[in-house]
């Protein structure tokens, strides 16, 4: 289980204070597959940061299965992160030399990762790809790359920002199925999209920012039913509800 409480961010820069993540409470349970969503600059991506240790709180805690974040070293072991639009790979690696050293870095041990990185590799189409360094694949390749890394960690926690970014639509399609069957190893997976589709297939909670403000917690279904129109699309809902912004 994933603890999050009274978590915010302020940040400072000279004598202004921007208010990026203002204080919420969640808790996420094992196999259960989250989206953190909302408009630009919301404080979806501060909140992961926060959740993968990139920036501190300034105030809240976060606990997984009482190890807090404060114990940094345990709490990170068992966690995978890809970050929004970042440098997640090594640009002169390739995809399979990058998965390598995220394993390493990790301390797993050849036998236990050789055949989980063949496993991604296959599983997100990247063997065509393996040995090409990383900086003359695509956008959507490089993406695919990063997700490939930390799957190959096993990690119980996985926070994926945007992972579907850059990526076509078959491959947006098959990362469904890759966040389903990792959710069934009873993962904890947060995830930020602004793909509707997407969460409607895939997740469990819907966790809604707007302003640094968590405006509501809620499965894809609730929404639907108390803000849809009757067409039944997440799509229409959400954005009734975004503009309402209460629950
Ligand atoms: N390092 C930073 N310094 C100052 N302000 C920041 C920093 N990172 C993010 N912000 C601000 O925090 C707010 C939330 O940003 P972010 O979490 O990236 O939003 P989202 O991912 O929902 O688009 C924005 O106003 C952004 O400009
Ligand atoms: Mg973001």
């Amino acid at each position: 289980m994933l603890e999050i409480t009274n978590l915010s961010k302020t940040f400072k820069i000279k004598s202004r204070e921007i208010k990026a993540v203002k204080p919420y409470d969640l808790t996420i349970n094992k196999g259960e597959v989250v989206a953190f969503i909302g408009p630009n600059g919301a404080g979806k991506t501060t909140s992961i940061k926060m959740l993968c240790g990139l920036v501190t709180p300034t105030t809240g805690n976060i606990c997984l299965c009482d190890m807090t974040i404060s114990k940094r070293s345990k709490y990170l072991s068992q966690l995978g992160a890809v970050l929004e639009g970042a440098r997640n790979i090594y640009w002169r690696l390739n995809p399979f030399e990058n998965m390598e050293v995220f394993c390493r870095m990790r301390g797993l041990a050849p036998k236990v990762y050789l055949d989980r990185i063949d496993h991604y590799i296959k599983l997100l189409d990247l063997e065509k790809y393996k040995t090409i360094e990383c900086r003359y694949l695509s956008r959507g390749n490089q993406q695919k790359v990063a997700i490939a890394c930390i799957l190959a960690l096993n990690a119980e926690v996985l926070l994926l920002d945007e992972p579907t970014l850059g990526l076509d639509i078959e491959m947006s399609h098959r990362m469904m199925e890759i966040i389903s069957g990792e959710k069934s190893k009873d993962r904890i997976i947060i995830v930020t999209t602004h793909d509707m589709e997407f969460i409607e297939q895939t997740v469990d909670r819907v966790v809604a920012f707007k302003d640094g403000n968590v405006f509501f917690k809620s499965t894809p279904t609730e929404i639907i039913s108390k803000f849809g129109n009757g067409d039944n699309r997440l799509s229409t809902a959400y954005l009734k509800a975004i503009k309402e912004e209460t629950l």
